[in-house]
């Protein structure tokens, strides 16, 4: 089983994420670190302890995490995208004010340091927190065993702009020194995470097994996230699961996957590739080597990425 630490910014594909955590017997969720990014941290936060009242597990703990990126610049949130509080058409009963003020590294120290060695960060949302918590106790991050993160665009368009994808544009100082200075990093990017797509009939098949109040609102908020993605991709066949793909990387599923390792830079400057991330794939480069050497997703095997996710979400 799988010691995992997820850090997100609650939205639609992090609840995806959160959710299949919860159901995979390998997964062992032994906390959320909870952080602006798709919308303001007090809402992320209360969408986290929302959903973990819902599965009955008020057990994991929930860790206030940052509210704006390194440079000091207001965030930029995305309710056109998540939904006005970050769950589609749900509206949480619970006031996000109840969540405020609660910034606390500490905690999540000793997480780290009571699982020694064993934890696994997922980073699915601005790195902000996970920057931070290395800049600010990087010997007990070097407990951590090993860290993926969704974020980031290589080859292709970007979703925040025309080269950056949202959780590196959110935060690119942070998203740089992740890259840079994180060991066993590997990085899910969005010209990846954009083809696991779950199509309607899926969520269907989700929903048709759906059997306990927290099951039963992946078909409404994933209806609702589709309804968006036809505005944004007219025909698109489905709804990209980011941050689900990020976590799955994490597990040991044969063939999801391809991986090369190349150095990774994200500019973070003032211009118009703000945000964009930067790796070597012109042909005839190769491999960097060394624990601080990133490992890319290259390709994902869709049909794979699909009947697992099914497995899970219909158990
Ligand atoms: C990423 O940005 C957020 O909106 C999503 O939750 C995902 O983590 C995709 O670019
Ligand atoms: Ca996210």
């Amino acid at each position: 089983m799988k010691k995992i630490i997820l850090f997100a910014d609650t939205g639609i594909d992090d609840t995806i994420a959160l959710i299949y955590a919860l159901k995979n017997p390998e997964i062992d969720l032994i906390g959320v670190v909870s952080g602006y990014g798709n919308i303001n941290r007090e809402k992320t936060y209360r969408n986290v302890e929302y959903l973990l009242e819902l599965a009955d597990r008020t057990d994991i703990p929930v860790i206030a995490g940052s509210t704006r990126p390194l440079s000091g610049e207001d965030p930029v949130f995305f309710p056109e995208i998540h939904g006005i509080e970050g769950l589609g058409p749900i509206d949480p009963p619970i006031p996000e004010e109840r969540y405020a003020n609660r910034t606390n590294f500490s905690k999540l120290f000793k997480l780290i340091k009571e699982n020694h060695n064993e934890v696994t960060i997922i980073n699915v949302g601005r790195c902000t927190s996970l920057a931070m918590a290395h800049y600010l106790s990087p010997e007990v991050m070097e407990d951590v065993k090993e860290t993926y993160i969704m974020g980031g665009a290589f080859l292709v368009p970007g979703n925040a702009t025309e080269v950056a994808e949202a959780n590196f544009f959110g935060d690119p100082i942070a998203a740089n020194y992740v890259c840079k200075n994180v060991v066993n990093l590997t990085i899910v990017p969005l010209n990846v995470t954009r083809e696991a797509l779950l199509t309607p009939s899926d969520v269907n098949v989700i929903g048709d097994h759906s059997d306990s109040p927290l099951e039963e609102i992946i078909k409404p908020i994933l209806d609702y996230y589709y309804e968006v993605y036809q505005q944004l991709e007219p025909g698109i066949s489905g709804t990209p699961q980011h941050d689900l793909a990020a976590l799955m990387a994490a597990l040991d599923i044969s063939g999801l996957y391809e991986y090369s390792k190349r150095e990774v830079r994200v500019q973070h400057e003032g211009n118009f590739a703000y945000g964009e991330s930067i790796a070597d794939f012109r042909p005839g480069s190769s491999d960097c080597f060394g624990p601080k050497c990133p490992r890319i997703a290259l390709r994902i095997n869709q049909d794979v990425f699909v009947s697992n996710v099914l497995r899970i979400l219909t158990n």
